[in-house]
């Protein structure tokens, strides 16, 4: 372990508010501004949110604090967590795969990062005006040498923070990212609900309607709660193992769902509002689905006095979302290589810096000059969201309940949780552990593949 110029043998933040910030750094990001709006605005509004809550305090809980204990007690990430407690080849896998995860996302994320950043460049470069037209989005899509361009230059900007390390680089950056990022999303927030016409929307978002139930509504809000919260992808595992003992996780659990609750529901109102006032209070336009971010919404905000002041600052906000995200993937990533191969920090980044420009150029790519490449009938980056969010996220959480169930015991979770505090929700932890969040996760393994094979429309 090459960190200990930060603090003895492995980095480790200075106390609670620099590890919930940058927790809550790496949980906010594309889920709250970009997906989580146009999933509410699909299933169902006010009852897709409340759903989304009531999970988000018992499943997602739960997982997050089993991870985190995990990484704090073993000081490890998920491989080596994982082989703390199970050297059977289950064990291996399960700590594998949590591993291998944040590897496959990061590049992918990176290139909507790059995405982000071109809207951010454009909106000053182009103005909003052309940014709103139809075909701006497919246009840029297309031209892989830009996509390209802007992909290298995200990942620049996360390696750059990464090499700096966890307590200069991470939580530096997030202690300052992070206020700037909820001011910006509340002024934009303010803005959206204050156009003529956005109180049906606000109403829309925030009340719930029974009739607009389904059983996708549920597990919609389950698969989002998941990405959100980034849960099941090695990095709560690493950022607990760089979690000091007298730490309270269950107090820094409620912060963290808290925070991205909360940008969620902010962006929801940034979003919601203002399309239901653009198309006069039409529905059908806020199921545009993921174009909503980057075809509605440049449109609304071109309709609108100041529309290229609220659209930078909102891409901004989404760009630093996105930012701070990435940098927790990429560390989780590094971190097993400097854990697994014994190497220093410069070469496990070399090493992701590999696996980066391949999967991200060919995700890059699959929509340009390589767009007659398809994977089980999916552009490269679907394919590798699919893969990982619909496919390996649920096993990896399955992996992570069992190691406990099996092998670490309820006793053990509850004795790292209570070092610092008495575990207050430990019931409600037990019982989503053992039934919830395994029923959960199957539920939500089965819609997604049926989903994806066209057995049930999502
Ligand atoms: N939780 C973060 C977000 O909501 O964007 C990070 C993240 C989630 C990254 C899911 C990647 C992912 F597949």
């Amino acid at each position: 372990m090459k960190q200990s110029a930060e603090s003895g043998s492995r980095a480790s933040f200075s106390g609670r508010i620099g590890y919930v910030l940058a927790v809550a750094g790496s949980a906010i990001g594309l889920g709250n501004i970009w997906r989580f709006p146009y999933l509410v605005a699909k299933y169902g509004g006010g009852i897709f949110l409340l759903i989304y809550l009531v999970l988000t305090l018992t499943f997602g809980y739960t997982m997050i604090v089993s991870e985190t204990a995990l990484g704090r007690m073993t000081k490890r990430g998920p491989s080596g967590a994982f082989q703390a407690f199970d050297h059977s080849p289950l064990g291996k896998l399960g700590g594998w795969i949590n591993a291998v995860i944040p590897m496959l996302i990061v590049p992918y994320y990176s290139v909507i990062g790059g995405w982000v950043l071109k809207y951010l460049v454009a909106c000053f470069a182009d103005g909003i005006d052309t940014l709103a037209q139809d075909d701006y989005f497919s246009a840029f899509l297309a031209d892989s040498p830009q996509v390209v361009l802007y992909f290298v230059l995200f990942s620049v900007l996360v390696f750059a923070v990464i090499l700096a390390g966890v307590r200069r680089g991470i939580e530096q950056i997030s202690k300052v990212v992070m206020p700037v990022m909820l001011v910006l999303a509340v002024i934009v927030a303010v803005y959206s609900c204050t156009r003529p016409g956005a109180l049906a929307g606000i109403a829309y978002f925030l009340v719930p309607n029974f009739r607009n139930f389904s059983l996708m509504t549920f597990a919609a809000a389950m698969g989002q709660m998941f990405y959100s919260l980034s849960i099941a992808m090695g990095i709560l595992y690493t950022y607990g193992s760089y979690l000091k003992s007298d730490v309270d996780i269950e107090k820094s659990t409620g912060e963290l769902e808290f925070f991205d609750t909360g940008v969620a529901v902010l962006a929801g109102l940034m979003i919601i509002p203002s399309v239901f006032s653009f198309f006069g209070g039409d529905i059908g336009k806020l199921h545009a689905g993921p174009s909503l971010t980057f075809i509605t919404l440049p449109a609304v905000f071109a309709s609108m006095p100041g529309g290229t002041f609220a659209a930078a600052t909102f891409f901004l906000l989404f760009l630093l979302a996105a930012l701070t995200s990435a940098i927790s993937l990429l560390e989780t990533s590094v971190n097993t290589f400097e854990d697994g191969l014994h190497i220093s920090r410069g070469k496990a980044s070399l090493i992701m810096a590999v696996i980066m420009a391949a999967v991200g150029l060919s995700s890059s790519l699959g929509f340009g000059v390589w767009s007659s490449v398809k994977l089980l009938g999916m552009d490269i980056l679907d394919f590798f969201d699919f893969l990982t969010n619909s496919v390996m996220m649920p096993i990896a959480a399955l992996a992570t309940c069992l190691l406990i169930l099996r092998k670490v015991g309820f006793a053990a979770i509850e004795a790292e949780v209570g070092q610092s505090s008495p575990f207050r929700r430990r019931p409600l932890y037990r019982f989503c552990l053992k039934y919830l969040a395994p029923v959960c996760l199957v539920i939500i393994l089965a819609s997604s593949i049926a989903s994806a094979l066209g057995l049930i429309t999502m």
